[in-house]
C-alpha cells in the first residue's frame, strides 16, 4: 500500500519523537488546584509571547473562542464577524447555544472586512429595541476564504474603530503562527489590537491536543470559571500541556516551510484549465481550488482511490492544506495524482 497524502487539514499532524519525549517527562499535578507546572509554564510561556497578562490552557480552537465571547457578552449581545468565520460556520451553533448571543456577518473580500463595512453595523446604544454590539471578531489567518493574513493596518483600523464605539475586539488566532511568520510581525503585536486572543497548538504547530487564551488578568480570571462550568477543567493536564510548549518552542518558524509547499501546489493547479484558483489568496498553509469539469465529490474520491486526502472548503471549492507531516517529495506525488485526475 503506497503512502496516504493527508492534505485534509493541518491538524491531522502527530506529535514527534521529541514532542512525545517531552510529553513523557512533563512534570504533573492537579490543574484544577492550578498545581501542574508544565501547564502553569505553557500559559505563561503563551501569556509572553503574545504580549498579554494572562494566558489559558483550553481543550481546542472552539473551546477557546467560545470561552472568548462568552466572557466578553451578556445574552442577546451581539458579534459582529466575517460572513466566512469559523465560529459562523464551524462551531455547532455554539454562541447562541452557550452564550445567548448572535451574529452580525459582515462580507469580506478573501475573507477581510474594513472598518467602513463594519460601521453602519455597529447598532445604537440608545435602540433599546436592537440586539446590543458588544465584540468584532478578526479571524486571522482566516480558514475558510484559504488562509489569508488580514493585514495588520486594517486590524489596528477596526481596533480603533471598535475603541470609539466601546466594543470588545476578539481573535480567533488558531493560525496566527503562520501569518506571524510570514508577515514577519510579532504574534504579541497582532494581539495588541484584541482584548482576546485564541491560538491554536494542534493544527500547524504539531501538538495532538490544545489551544491558548490570552487576554487581561481580570479575563483570565473569568475565562478560568467558564472553562470549569464547560468541563473543560483537566487534571494532570502538564502531558499535553508539554506538547504545547514543545510547539510553541520549536515549531512556529518552520511554517514557512508548509508556506512554500501549498504556494508550490497552488501555481500547479493554476496549470490546469480544468480548475480556478486565486492565486493571491494563496498566502500561507491552506489553499482552495474549484473543479470546472469534474464534481467536488468526484475529485474528493478519486484523489482519495489514488491516495491524497483533500476536503471540501466552502460551496464548490476543495481545499488543501500543507503540514509538518507532508514533505515536498509528498507535494511532488501529490502533483502527479492531482494531474492525473484533473488534468
Ligand atoms: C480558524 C479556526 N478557528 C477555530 C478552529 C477550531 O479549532 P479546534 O478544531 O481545535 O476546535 C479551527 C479549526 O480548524 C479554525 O480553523
Amino acid at each position: 500500500m503506497n503512502k496516504i497524502i493527508d492534505l485534509r487539514s493541518d491538524t491531522v499532524t502527530k506529535p514527534s519523537k521529541a514532542m512525545r519525549k517531552a510529553m513523557y517527562e512533563a512534570e504533573v499535578g492537579d490543574d484544577v488546584y492550578k498545581e501542574d507546572p508544565t501547564a502553569n509554564e505553557l500559559e505563561r510561556y503563551a501569556a509572553e509571547l503574545l504580549g498579554k497578562e494572562a494566558a489559558l490552557f483550553v481543550p481546542s480552537g472552539v473551546m477557546g473562542n467560545q470561552i472568548c465571547l462568552n466572557v466578553l457578552t451578556q445574552p442577546g449581545d451581539e458579534v459582529i464577524c466575517e460572513k466566512d468565520a469559523h465560529i459562523f460556520h464551524y462551531e455547532s451553533g455554539s454562541p447562541a447555544a452557550l452564550s445567548g448571543i448572535q451574529l452580525n456577518l459582515v462580507e469580506g473580500k478573501r475573507g477581510i472586512f474594513t472598518p467602513e463595512q463594519v460601521e453602519p453595523l455597529i447598532r445604537p446604544t440608545s435602540a433599546y429595541y436592537m440586539a446590543r454590539t458588544k465584540v468584532i471578531e478578526i479571524e486571522n489567518t482566516h480558514n475558510r476564504a484559504g488562509g489569508t493574513i488580514n493585514p495588520i493596518e486594517n486590524i489596528e483600523a477596526i481596533s480603533k474603530l471598535a475603541k470609539r464605539y466601546n466594543l470588545f475586539c476578539h481573535l480567533d488566532g488558531a493560525r496566527i503562527w503562520n501569518a506571524s511568520v510570514e508577515t514577519g510581525i510579532t504574534p504579541a503585536k497582532y494581539a495588541s489590537y484584541f482584548d482576546s486572543v485564541s491560538c491554536c497548538l494542534s493544527k500547524g504547530l504539531g501538538a495532538p491536543i490544545g489551544s491558548i487564551i490570552a487576554g487581561n488578568k481580570d479575563f483570565i480570571n473569568e475565562a478560568y470559571r467558564v472553562r470549569k462550568a464547560w468541563g473543560g477543567g483537566m487534571r494532570q493536564v502538564g502531558i499535553i500541556a508539554a506538547a504545547g510548549l514543545y510547539a510553541l518552542k520549536n515549531n512556529i518558524s518552520r511554517l514557512t516551510e508548509d508556506h512554500e509547499k501549498a504556494k508550490l501546489l497552488a501555481k500547479f493547479l493554476n496549470s490546469f484549465d480544468s480548475v480556478s484558483i486565486d492565486l493571491d489568496s494563496v498566502q500561507t498553509n491552506i489553499l482552495m481550488f474549484s473543479p470546472k469539469k469534474k464534481s467536488v465529490e468526484q475529485i474528493l474520491t478519486e484523489c482519495r482511490e489514488n491516495g491524497l486526502l483533500l476536503s471540501q472548503g466552502a460551496v464548490g471549492f476543495i481545499r488543501a492544506v500543507t503540514h509538518m507531516d507532508v514533505s515536498f517529495e509528498d507535494i511532488e506525488i501529490a502533483k502527479k495524482i492531482l494531474e492525473k485526475v484533473i488534468g
